[in-house]
């Protein structure tokens, strides 16, 4: 890069940034960044903590009024370290020139986007995904992911999202792993890798962000950006290890939250961000704010007004400002009023260029921005077929009564179904900023790629068109047209796949919902066709868990798509038509009705736990206490037996539990075996249940395999409420098995 030089100062910083710190090879990016600090100013520091977003066409006019031109004034001054939500190569390489050629050090920015679950190409979102448990798969679909948005000159995703929810009405659910904490480790780490791989500076991989830091998905009630409030032994033992997971596996960047976490705004909250995240976990990349989080202080009622704001998000380690404008406009009269030292400053400012020399942008700034290859790697092929693989994986059979699926492709009369069989768009999810409306494969056009004995009925109209990712989506709760139509189809057919479920848009951020069942007139469209018919498939397509009990009772077959991206309708159809057997597991429970939420599989006991004749146990008068379908649960179209389990603990640091696992059935199927632990007494109540290990195995008709696991104290251990991970002895409870209520049991005792 060739910054003008403007005088003779600019000349020496020229020479200084440019001659000591990248041509010096053997010094470590430790030093260049040292280096480069001593020659930055207050304001330019303070410049580099700031990231705006993308506020004017860069192929247009120059701003000339208004905030967009102050803002372009900023980029030029090299008060902006970095942008978010300006992607294409064109965009990119003109804004970074901009600030490479004009701004006084020419530091590069780097480039912010929610590449979710793809870009250009989308996969499953990101709840789907882990209802895979293929650690593989979830890896080469952020890989995937990272190469089209690296291709666009984006350098850093804000994922992976590694909030524990147990509240299917926070809208979020669907960008996360779900409520497990164990499965949510190791999905934090498969998609970290898969974003960064193995070297940062390739032109195939970008930064990923852990978020939201921390407690963002115990939002009461589910409303989205409400208050979190739990105890430190959720804090220390459900919500913060995927986070540390995250770390370990040397994500480069976390965000914080919109929430308050025991009357803190976590943004504002110097025991997470310094104490927890940079002290005890050594975290060394940056940590940025949510979207205008810093600003947000002030209606929490945490700061007086937005230069407070500043200072306390500067003092509490968040390092850069995400559009709140609250650092740029004020940070330094901070720093020189004595309220914000400058050695945060610097660390703030060493830890984001520490990130752009692990990228490369000091090498090169442009390294991102090459026209071909951004052409090349957008819908690749491979990315298809990654997709694709990735899409069938997160297919959930959650029912099969009479073995109705998988459907003989020869089937004469088959009816679908549904508005949302014949949607382009909705699979997408909300999360699909990169991508083009109306891209997906829908359910029809994939099921008729195997027969052509389909017919195909909408039934009565569901969401408005119009939905988009600012607004509600509308729904129709009264008109019935179209249902008659599908009931008489429903009526001469041999089966009947119905496609039913939430639109795309419904899901994702700032759409809490109280209500769980079907949106508008799709019960009711479902039982008509069942009085008609009862071959009837329900294939549902939804962001969250659903409460579906009149569905569960009555419909012989179920499957659970979610929102499966761009190869949605192929992915579907391989399942239904029976070319792919269906493996996944849910990642969360599905609660029978909304009055059980939160409710979670690794919940502690209560005293009273057991049913009593009278009323004083712990129940519900007016619903079960069990969910509709738990936590780890999903059928094959074949069957699996355990048997044999064994527990040796010859050596007690290493204790192995073996089971054996049989397929009972005619087809080759995939199982993901499950093992859970129950510290029975322990200084802090340990869950009724906890998933500790599991194996995601392929077994052909008849074939038996041994499966094994190891216990070791990391397994066993927990975190007490000083935040140290003990591990007690005392006997533990053992169970393997297909989901979270079904298992073999065993126990052990460590002395
Ligand atoms: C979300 C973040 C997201 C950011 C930038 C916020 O509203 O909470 O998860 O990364 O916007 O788009």
């Amino acid at each position: 890069m060739k910054p003008r030089l403007k005088h003779s100062l600019v000349f020496l910083a020229y020479f200084a940034l440019y001659s000591i710190p990248n041509m010096a090879q053997n010094k470590t990016i430790t030093q260049k960044v040292d280096s480069l600090l001593n020659l930055m100013t207050l304001e330019e520091k303070v410049g580099q903590m700031n990231q705006y977003n993308g506020f004017w066409d860069v192929t247009g006019p120059v701003p000339e009024e208004g905030n967009a031109a102050i803002k372009y004034e900023h980029l030029k001054k090299g008060w902006v370290g970095s942008m978010l939500n300006v992607t294409g190569v064109e965009n990119v390489r003109k804004l970074q020139k901009l600030v490479v050629e004009e701004s006084r050090l020419g530091i590069p920015l780097i480039f912010g986007f929610d590449v979710i679950h793809g870009y250009k190409t989308v996969a499953p979102i990101p709840l789907a995904e882990a209802a895979s448990w293929d650690l593989d798969a979830i890896k080469r679909s952020a890989q995937i992911a990272a190469d089209e948005a690296a291709a666009v000159g984006i350098n850093w995703t804000f994922a992976p999202m590694v909030d524990i929810s147990r509240d299917a009405r926070w809208g979020r659910v669907m960008e996360g792993a779900g409520e497990d904490t164990y499965l949510g480790m190791q999905i934090a780490k498969a998609r970290v890798k898969g974003f960064q791989g193995d070297d940062l500076t390739s032109n195939n991989t970008i930064a990923a962000c852990a978020k939201h830091f921390a407690g963002y998905g115990f939002a009461e009630a589910g409303r989205d950006y409400n208050t979190a409030d739990f105890g430190t032994s959720t804090l220390f033992n459900t919500v913060l290890p995927p986070f540390k997971a995250a770390v370990d596996a040397d994500v480069k960047t976390v965000m914080n939250g919109f929430n308050v976490l025991n009357g803190v705004p976590v943004t504002g909250d110097s025991y997470l961000q310094r104490d927890i995240l940079k002290e005890k976990w050594g975290f060394d990349g940056f940590v940025i704010s949510d979207w205008a989080s810093i600003g947000e202080l002030v209606p929490h009622g945490f700061a007086e007004n937005l230069a407070q704001a500043a200072e306390i998000a500067a003092n509490a380690g968040s390092d850069m400002d995400m559009e709140a404008t609250a650092y740029v406009t004020h940070l330094a009269d901070k720093v020189k009023a004595g309220k914000v030292s400058e050695s945060h400053i610097d660390d703030a400012v060493r830890r984001i260029l520490t990130v752009k020399y692990e990228l490369g942008l000091f090498d090169d700034p442009y390294r991102y921005c090459n026209a071909q290859r951004e052409k090349e790697r957008l819908n690749h092929k491979e990315h298809h077929a990654g997709v694709l693989d990735m899409a069938k994986k997160s297919i959930v059979l959650l029912k099969n009564e009479g073995n109705l699926l998988p459907i003989k492709k020869n089937q004469p009369k088959i009816a679908v179904i549904g508005e949302l069989a014949n949607d382009n768009n909705s699979p997408l999810g909300s999360w699909r900023l990169g991508s083009d409306n109306n891209t997906a494969v829908s359910v029809l056009e994939g099921l008729k790629k195997f027969s052509s004995n389909i017919t195909y009925a909408r039934g009565p109209k569901v969401f408005d068109p119009e939905a988009s990712f600012l607004n509600h989506v509308k729904i129709n709760e009264s008109d019935e047209t179209g249902m008659d139509e599908a009931v008489a189809l429903a009526k001469e057919s041999d089966v009947v796949l119905i496609v039913l479920g939430e639109h795309g848009f419904q899901s994702g951020e700032g759409r809490s919902r109280t209500k769980l069942g079907l949106p508008g007139l799709q019960l009711k469209l479902l039982q008509e066709v069942y009085k008609v018919n009862k071959n009837a498939v329900l294939v549902l397509m939804n962001g969250r868990p659903l409460t579906l009990e009149w569905e569960a009772e009555n419909i012989p077959a179920i499957l659970e798509t979610w929102q499966l991206g761009t190869q949605t309708g192929n992915a579907i159809a391989q399942v239904v038509f029976g070319d792919y057997n269906p493996s996944g597991k849910l990642p969360m429970t599905f609660p029978r009705s909304v009055g059980q939420v939160p409710i979670y599989y690794n919940h502690n006991s209560t005293g009273r736990p057991n049913p009593q004749p009278n009323v004083f146990w712990s129940h519900y008068s007016d619903e079960k206490n069990e969910p509709l379908f738990p936590f780890g649960y999903g059928l094959s179209y074949t069957t699996f037996a355990y048997s044999d389990l064994k527990i040796d603990t010859s050596d007690k640091n290493n204790i192995k539990v073996e089971v054996t696992v049989t397929n009972m059935g005619e087809r080759e199927g995939e199982e993901v075996v499950q093992l859970y632990i129950h510290d029975k007494v322990a200084s802090i109540v340990r869950p009724v249940k906890e998933l500790k290990g599991f194996q995601k195995i392929n077994l052909a008709p008849k074939a038996s395999q041994k499966v094994q696991f190891n216990l070791t104290d990391k397994e066993l251990g927990f975190y007490n409420n000083a935040y140290e991970f003990v591990v007690e002895s005392g006997t533990f409870d053992i169970m393997v098995g297909t989901n979270s209520q079904l298992g073999l049991q065993g126990s052990f005792t460590l002395n």
